[in-house]
């Protein structure tokens, strides 16, 4: 099923995920009834809290997002960034009012220098062109405010994936090292269901 939902990009954007309502399914199945609970984790462990400026990379339909924004309620702000203009239209559709979001890459992210305090990706590393991670991570950064947080999570290694995209999740990245030569400074990783996270600070 996966790889009937990716589309390479001739942009080098990434992988990118268009068809949003099987992608969703698809992460349900595959997280076989425990995907709330595991973003609800991913949350806690970003240290997101009311007020806070956030931003999602790689954030597809939203779902992270959307559970962001209510940890920074009231008086925060999520934004949320995806290569894929379905994915954004369908974000952009549930998104409730401390939420907005934009067709964007994380290699070339558009936002200020430290306009944020938590920056997040969960499984949209391994969609990113490998040439490009180090850019990527550059660019997360550049845009987290001095003393903000870095909350990355990717596939754990698994030999479960099939086809030429299930490679790279059978692969797992080693998000440590790509943290810590952008400048940032790892304080906590561990794994999670199907995942691997890491957590450092600028
Ligand atoms: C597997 S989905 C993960 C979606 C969501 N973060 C989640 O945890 O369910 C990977 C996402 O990364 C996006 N992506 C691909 N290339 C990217 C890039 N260069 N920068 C940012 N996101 C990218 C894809 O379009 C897709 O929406």
């Amino acid at each position: 099923m996966l790889n009937h939902i990716l589309k390479s990009r001739p942009d080098r954007a990434g992988t990118t995920i268009e068809r949003v309502w099987t992608y969703e399914l698809t992460s349900v199945i595959a997280f076989g009834g425990r995907r709330r609970r595991v973003y609800r984790r991913i949350v806690a462990l970003s240290g997101a809290r009311p007020g806070d400026r956030v931003l999602d990379i790689g954030c597809n339909g939203g779902y992270l997002a959307r559970l962001l924004a209510a940890a920074v309620t009231p008086g925060g702000q999520v934004a949320g960034i995806d290569p894929s203009p379905p994915a954004i239209a369908y974000a952009t559709r549930r998104a409730p009012a401390s939420a907005a979001f934009a067709v964007g890459t994380a290699q070339d992210l558009s936002e200020p220098d430290g306009s944020f305090d938590v920056v997040t990706s969960t499984l949209a590393v391994h969609h990113i062109p490998e040439p490009d991670r180090a850019a990527a991570f550059s660019e997360m950064f550049r845009v987290t405010r001095p003393g903000g947080t870095l909350l990355i999570a990717d596939f754990r290694p698994s030999r479960w994936h099939r086809g030429p995209h299930g490679l790279r999740h059978a692969q797992a990245i080693d998000l440590v090292p790509l943290a810590e030569a952008a400048g940032f400074r790892v304080e906590a990783h561990g794994d999670l269901p199907m995942l691997r996270y890491i957590r450092a600070v600028r």
